[in-house]
């Protein structure tokens, strides 16, 4: 099948170059000159493991296409996919301009029966506004329809995600639509769940909602069991045995962050406003995210004596979880401009993120490696469970620090083991 994706970023490239690897053609549409020229040679934006590879041999079969030109890709596809960002505007409602942009511009260039599904996560009822405003755009007939085909994948194991998902989510009110939409999954196992428009939308808001509750409940779990004597990881791990319950999303933590959790959390607190629904539930799961944050802080300061004030802080971690250079709403944003408002001084290493927090934090510095960043600290404090941090030797890093401090945004290092070693160690829940 020939078919469309309009966008390249995670959601667009990755899903794109699994369809194209399952022998479909596919055109990657974008507006930047220089990227889709570095596509069409195989180089990717953004860092996603396996992606490069995949892009690359899909490139060079002839199966991936990237233009900037709609002319080029919409006329040959039967279907298009949109899957543009939808960033939060400042009250938290996702911002849908790009999308009805894009739902405009390729009007004139429908040509036969082609299904708009759109893959970026959008609000209940905006695959039927892409409807209307193609309806008022199209200068004669165009013969489609429209669906929502959410896209579930995580960062870091994306292509994993795409190629081997837990459900395909097929959202449409046309069963010619419906039949061609899952023609094209066939070759991917999971669940389908086939539904009208309104459901697919909604169930993509939902699965990130209660992943974020889960999180969320697991640090509140964390911070009572931290008050009480009682070992939080412990707990968490014996709930999450229960099937019913599951011990995935279970890990407290720095909080969570990316360009997903955070945003949908708040886009679907704004839909359940104007809908009269008062989500009270999600306002919380919010809230204790924002004091997971600050908990990280709070644990620097009582481990440096009440006063951060021209302390080092060795910062192990950067972008929102491992295995990606994504800094979209990532924790360690809030902890590091709170350290440095508290008068401290950041040395930071990320494996991969370094480039991208460099545009967005300020006032720290960079370090070539973790040796580096240890360097005369006074404390050093994990916020990504990088592999590498995992199993660091300690012993050379206790040498390089000033002070003995850890405080272990991601529960990576074993407390006991820790203290043996000399160190004053505190981890989230334990
Ligand atoms: C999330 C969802 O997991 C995907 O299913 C969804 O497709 C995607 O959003 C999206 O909407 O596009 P992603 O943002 O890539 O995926 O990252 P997650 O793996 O969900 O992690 C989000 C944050 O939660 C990270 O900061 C991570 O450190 C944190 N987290 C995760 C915890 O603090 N504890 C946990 O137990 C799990």
């Amino acid at each position: 099948m020939t078919i469309t994706f309009i966008g390249h970023g995670y959601v667009g490239l990755v899903t794109a170059s699994v369809f194209a690897d399952l022998g479909n053609t596919v055109w990657v549409i974008g507006h930047t000159k220089e990227k889709i020229e570095k596509l069409k040679r195989g180089i990717i934006p953004i860092y996603e493991p396996g992606l490069e590879e995949i892009v690359k041999k899909n490139v060079r079969a002839k199966r991936i296409f990237f233009t900037l030109d709609y002319r080029d890709a919409i006329p040959e596809s039967s279907a298009v996919f949109i899957a543009v960002g939808t960033p939060p505007k400042e009250n938290g409602e996702a911002d849908l301009s790009t999308i009805f942009e894009v739902a405009k511009k390729l009007v004139p260039y429908l040509n036969g029966y082609t299904v708009i599904a759109t893959k970026s996560t959008v609000p209940v009822g905006t695959s039927q506004r892409i409807k209307e405003i193609i309806n008022q755009y199209k200068a004669q007939k165009a013969d489609f329809d429209v669906a929502s085909v959410p896209e579930f994948l995580r960062e870091g194991q994306a292509i994993y995600d795409t190629q081997s998902p837990d459900r395909v989510v097929i959202g449409t009110d046309s069963k010619k639509a419906e039949d061609l939409l899952v023609e094209l999954h066939e070759p991917i196992d999971g669940k389908y769940v086939l539904t009208n428009i309104e459901t697919a939308e909604m169930i993509k808001y939902a699965a990130n909602a209660f992943l974020a509750t889960k999180i969320s409940f697991a640090n509140s779990i964390a911070s009572l069991s931290e008050l009480t004597g009682a070992d939080g990881l412990k707990v968490l791990e014996a709930v999450g045995l229960d099937k019913r319950i599951g011990s995935s999303f279970l890990s407290p933590g720095a909080g969570f962050g990316g360009s997903c959790l955070p945003k949908d959390i708040k886009a679907l607190l704004s839909i359940a406003k104007t809908s009269g629904y008062d989500f009270g539930l999600l306002k919380e799961v919010d809230k204790v995210n924002n004091q997971a944050m600050k908990g990280i802080v709070s644990k620097s300061k009582r481990l440096l004596e009440g006063s951060l004030e021209n302390k080092t802080i060795a910062v192990l971690g950067l972008s929102f979880k491992p295995d990606t250079d994504d800094m979209r709403d990532a924790p360690s944003i809030v902890v590091i401009n709170s350290l440095i408002r508290a008068g401290a001084m950041i040395k930071a290493y990320d494996p991969v993120a370094m480039e991208n927090a460099g545009k967005i934090l300020k006032g720290i510095t960079f370090s070539k490696d973790c040796y580096q960043a240890v360097e005369d600290a006074d404390l050093l404090i994990i916020l990504t469970e990088w592999n590498e941090f995992r199993q660091l030797p300690l012993l050379e890093i206790k040498k390089l620090m000033r002070k003995l401090n850890i405080v272990d945004g991601r529960n990576i290092y074993d407390p006991k083991k820790v203290r043996e070693m000399g160190f004053s160690y505190l981890g989230v829940g334990r």
